[in-house]
């Protein structure tokens, strides 16, 4: 069958209707085997095999995908006349021509790799944060992408779940921030242009509260919880204009989230009034049977849509019967025209009907790694690293003698690359053995990485010994969960060894989560952290031993002392009993260890040093719909330039329900000639105290308020402030 795209034909072609009236004029003709046909969404789509689905009406999208857990593994790639072959059944030999909408999940990157979306957060630079979400957008349309499943806004608190190296960290403060700048450098300021890629916030919600950081476990957290902390990073980028939202696959408090009418359709769609596309996780509405609340997938489909879900991934429960569960009256017609009005609208937002096809690429696109992509790549990796400590070893002198660059990860490219990197190539990365040996040629000693007897010898014989530890791509990310915090298996004994010889050492750890750092802390004479740093991994690392670069990132997640510590994060409520502090030598939560963190949020070191001016208030007293300025002068004292990342914390101190201690509240990015000076300027305003209370109503308390601003968490200058009635 082949259609006409004449628009006087089709009206909803016309370009110069709104896309409401255009979604209605297309909505009209649908027939409900069309209407179902939009909210089912395959993987890996066959134009072949396909074809009598795709021109029958019967699938809205397609994603590509290995296969459930995606992010772990790399699949065939994405072929682009594939998805102009399957693109044709739509467009060219459907009743009605609708577009298929392609998807991938492009997370921290597509061909070119930026630090996974956890070390993006150390960098706490939206700027940055949009600029990678642009690039990689432009470099996906090229395969063929219109929608990507990022940004993941899931607060994580718990380092066992392999999945926080995909969030943006513990505080719901950062993570919106940045989500909201992904969102934006995704989307574009015109979403319908060539090189725009829809968003997905995800997972909706409480998905980083699975229980003992067990992937997919159960969730058991209170409505005031969920209100003040994990729903807010995801109203963030409802306000910043995502285009949809993904259900998380676990259940809180016993309701599935791909069945949660409360949070689906009565929080995130009727108050918040989101306009876009709710999409299940891969599999999640099928998953209802196995949750054990829908007796069959006929069951699921009902409970899901009735919930507010408008697209099934991979479920084939809506496909199979949302037809039928319409015709029997068990679900409204309304409903189903709901979801499939969402759908259309980010079809036609996306200029889908306008450029179905993946255009031949252009000078303008990006398929592979380019000068431009990499030297933001180097830039983001830069930013993110995160130095721990450093008894003044670094920076490296430019000639440091002979360097023993040693470890498991000395020549690995893709080890370094991270979780869910589907379309980016181990050979596109600079390894850190090729980056060193790029400075130092002859006077680099290698090993054969693989921390041997032979290796720890050649300590001996070096000046330095730069240490590259922690985990492989592979030991983060959906289902690598683990139950300790220790590096990998024999790692800590070799450092031990090597520490033990006498010679200094720099570690650099690779690692997709917090781990438990305090050993290694004791034993080196600096620590690095790098993430998993992506495309220009070596290149960024060298940069900043070397301090071309100072490192500048700081943890967006505590790291805790150990896993009998957890959960822990720096937004504790007060106990009727506080924990005592770390300096009081006798009294603690526990008996057997310190409770405070090893390194607490916001932490991180320069190579030079920050001095902060006394704490200034434009005033103390805030009006219920007032403005006031805290700021700061923060002078670099050192001799090196450097990054301070300056602090708001607040604290409400009386209020109708517990509240943090400290809350992130906002932070300034200062880059510091040695003697340079800036003034951090932060407007406070009593929104950013208002909270959801005992009766889940929304308040501002009037009275005392605190206001912290410092270099991290545990760290800065306290004023009393007050709301005013
Ligand atoms: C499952 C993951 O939970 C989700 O984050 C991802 O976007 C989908 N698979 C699609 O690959």
């Amino acid at each position: 069958m082949t259609n006409t795209n004449a628009p006087g034909e089709r009206p909803w072609l016309k370009t110069d209707l709104s896309v409401e009236d255009r979604v209605g004029l297309l909505l009209d003709q649908m027939t409900l085997a069309e209407k179902v046909g939009q909210t089912h969404q395959s993987a890996n789509i066959d134009p072949e095999a396909d074809a009598d689905l795709i021109e029958r009406g019967g699938i809205g999208s397609s994603l590509y995908a290995s296969g459930a857990t995606g992010g772990n593994e790399r699949d065939g790639g994405v072929l682009s006349d594939a998805i102009n072959a399957a693109q044709r059944h739509a467009v060219e030999g459907s009743r009605l021509g609708i577009p298929l909408l392609f998807a991938r999940d492009v997370i921290h990157g597509h061909r070119t790799v930026y630090p996974i979306p956890l070390a993006m957060a150390a960098t706490w630079d939206e700027e940055l944060a949009l600029a990678c979400a642009r690039m990689a957008a432009n470099e996906a349309v090229v395969d063929g992408v219109a929608w990507t499943f990022a940004p993941m806004l899931d607060i994580s608190e718990d380092p066992r779940w392999g999945r926080v190296a995909e969030s943006l960290g513990e505080s719901p403060v950062l993570a919106g921030r940045l989500g909201a700048a992904m969102v934006k450098g995704f989307q574009g300021e015109d979403p319908s242009a060539a090189t725009s890629l829809g968003a997905c916030a995800k997972h909706f919600v409480g998905y980083g509260l699975a229980a003992g950081g067990r992937d997919y476990d159960t969730v058991s957290v209170g409505q005031n919880t969920l209100r003040n902390l994990h729903l807010r990073p995801f109203k963030s980028v409802v306000d910043a204009g995502v285009m949809s939202v993904m259900a998380a696959f676990i259940d809180i408090d016993g309701v599935p989230m791909h069945a949660h009418r409360h949070l689906l359709r009565e929080v995130l769609k009727d108050e918040w009034g989101f306009k876009g596309v709710v999409v299940g996780d891969w599999g999640g509405v099928g998953q209802l049977v196995d949750q054990g609340v829908a007796t069959d997938l006929r069951d699921a489909a009902s409970q899901a849509i009735h919930a507010g879900l408008d697209m099934d991934m991979c479920s084939g429960a809506y496909a199979a019967h949302l037809e039928e569960l319409v015709q029997s009256g068990e679900v409204g017609m309304g409903m189903v025209d709901d979801a499939v009005r969402r759908i259309l609208r980010m079809k036609l937002s996306l200029g889908l009907f306008e450029r179905p096809y993946v255009e031949a690429p252009t000078a303008a696109f990006i398929p592979a790694p380019t000068p431009a992509s990499r030297e933001l790549a180097r830039d983001a990796a830069a930013s993110s690293l995160v130095l721990l400590s450093n008894n003044g070893i670094l920076p490296l002198a430019a000639d440091p003698g002979r360097l023993l660059l040693t470890g498991p990860f000395l020549d690995e490219g893709d080890a370094l690359l991270g979780t869910w990197v589907l379309d980016g190539r181990g050979e596109d990365v600079a390894s850190p053995g090729a980056a060193f040996r790029a400075r130092l040629g002859d006077q680099l000693m290698v090993d054969d990485g693989r921390f041997s007897d032979v290796g720890i010898s050649m300590v001996r014989h070096a000046d330095v010994t730069v240490a590259l530890v922690g985990e492989h791509r592979s030991r983060s990310g959906e289902d690598r969960c683990i139950s300790t915090l220790d590096l990998p298996a024999g790692q800590l004994d070799v450092l031990r060894e090597i520490a033990g010889l006498g010679k200094p050492l720099v570690v650099v750890v690779f690692s997709g989560r917090p781990l438990d750092l305090g050993p290694v802390l004791e034993l080196a004479d600096a620590v690095l952290l790098a993430w998993h740093p992506g495309t220009e991994s070596g290149p960024a690392i060298a940069d900043a031993l070397f301090g071309d670069v100072a490192p500048r990132g700081r943890l967006p997640m505590t790291f805790p002392r150990s896993v009998g510590h957890l959960p822990w994060s720096s937004h504790q409520r007060p106990a009727g009993r506080p924990i005592p502090a770390a300096s009081d030598p006798v009294h603690g939560r526990y008996l057997d260890a310190l409770t405070q963190p090893v390194l607490p949020f916001g932490f991180g070191l320069s190579y030079t040093t920050f001095e902060y001016s006394p704490l200034t208030l434009s005033s103390t007293e805030m009006a219920p719909d007032g403005t006031i300025e805290v700021s700061v002068m923060v002078t670099n004292t050192g001799s090196r330039a450097g990054r301070e990342i300056v602090q708001l914390y607040l604290r409400d101190l009386v209020s109708d329900v517990t509240r943090p201690l400290q809350e992130l509240a906002d932070w300034a990015l200062l880059d510091l000639e040695p003697g340079a000076s800036a003034v951090a300027r932060f407007p406070v305003t009593p929104a950013q105290l208002g909270y959801y209370d005992r009766t889940m109503t929304y308040r501002i308390d009037p009275g005392d308020a605190e206001v912290m601003v410092g270099p991290d968490v545990s760290h800065g200058q306290v004023a009393r402030i007050a709301v005013t009635t």
